[in-house]
C-alpha cells in the first residue's frame, strides 16, 4: 500500500515560515471541507473508518500521534511530528489516530461534504467489502 505524503508546501524567510495548502494544487482535490481536531482524553483513538469516496488530506499542525493505514492486505504506520507534512488518506482504506500528544492538532482537508453514508465504520464490514465489494 502506498500511503503519499505531500511537502514542498512551506514558504520560508527570514521572517518565519508560512504553508499554503491549495486545492487541485499542492493538494491533488478541490477543498470542500476543512476540519479540525484538538484536545483529547489520555490514550484516545480517532478516525478508526474509512470511506467510499471521500479523498482526505491531514496535516498535523501541533504536537504528535501515529496514524496506521489498512486496506485488508497491508498495513503501514506513519509517526506525524511534522507541520511541513500533508499525509494524504485516500478511499478504501481504514485509517485510525493513536498516540496524540496532549497538545495534537490535527488539520484535515476534504474533497466532499460531510455524510455518513460514506463512512465504512466497523472494520468487519471494511474487511468484507474489500474482499466482496459487499457490506454485510
Ligand atoms: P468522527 O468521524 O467520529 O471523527 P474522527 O474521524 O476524528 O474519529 O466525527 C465526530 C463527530 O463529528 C461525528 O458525530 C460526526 C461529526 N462530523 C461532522 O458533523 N462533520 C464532519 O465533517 C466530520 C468529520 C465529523
Amino acid at each position: 500500500m502506498k500511503v503519499e505524503i505531500l511537502s514542498n508546501f512551506i514558504k520560508s524567510d527570514s521572517r518565519g515560515n508560512l504553508a499554503v495548502v491549495e486545492g487541485s494544487k499542492n493538494i491533488p482535490f478541490d477543498i470542500k471541507r476543512v476540519y479540525y481536531i484538538w484536545d483529547y482524553p489520555k490514550n484516545i483513538m480517532r478516525g478508526a473508518h474509512a470511506h467510499y469516496e471521500t479523498r482526505q488530506a491531514m496535516i498535523c499542525l501541533k504536537g504528535s500521534c501515529k496514524v496506521t493505514f489498512d486496506d485488508a492486505k497491508s498495513k503501514k504506520e506513519i509517526f506525524l511530528d511534522s507541520n511541513k507534512s500533508i499525509l494524504m488518506i485516500e478511499p478504501y482504506v481504514w485509517h485510525e489516530m493513536q498516540s496524540l500528544s496532549d497538545d495534537c492538532m490535527l488539520i484535515v482537508f476534504a474533497d466532499k461534504e460531510y455524510n455518513e453514508s460514506d463512512y465504512i465504520r466497523s472494520y468487519e464490514d471494511f474487511l468484507d467489502i474489500m474482499k466482496t465489494g459487499n457490506a454485510s
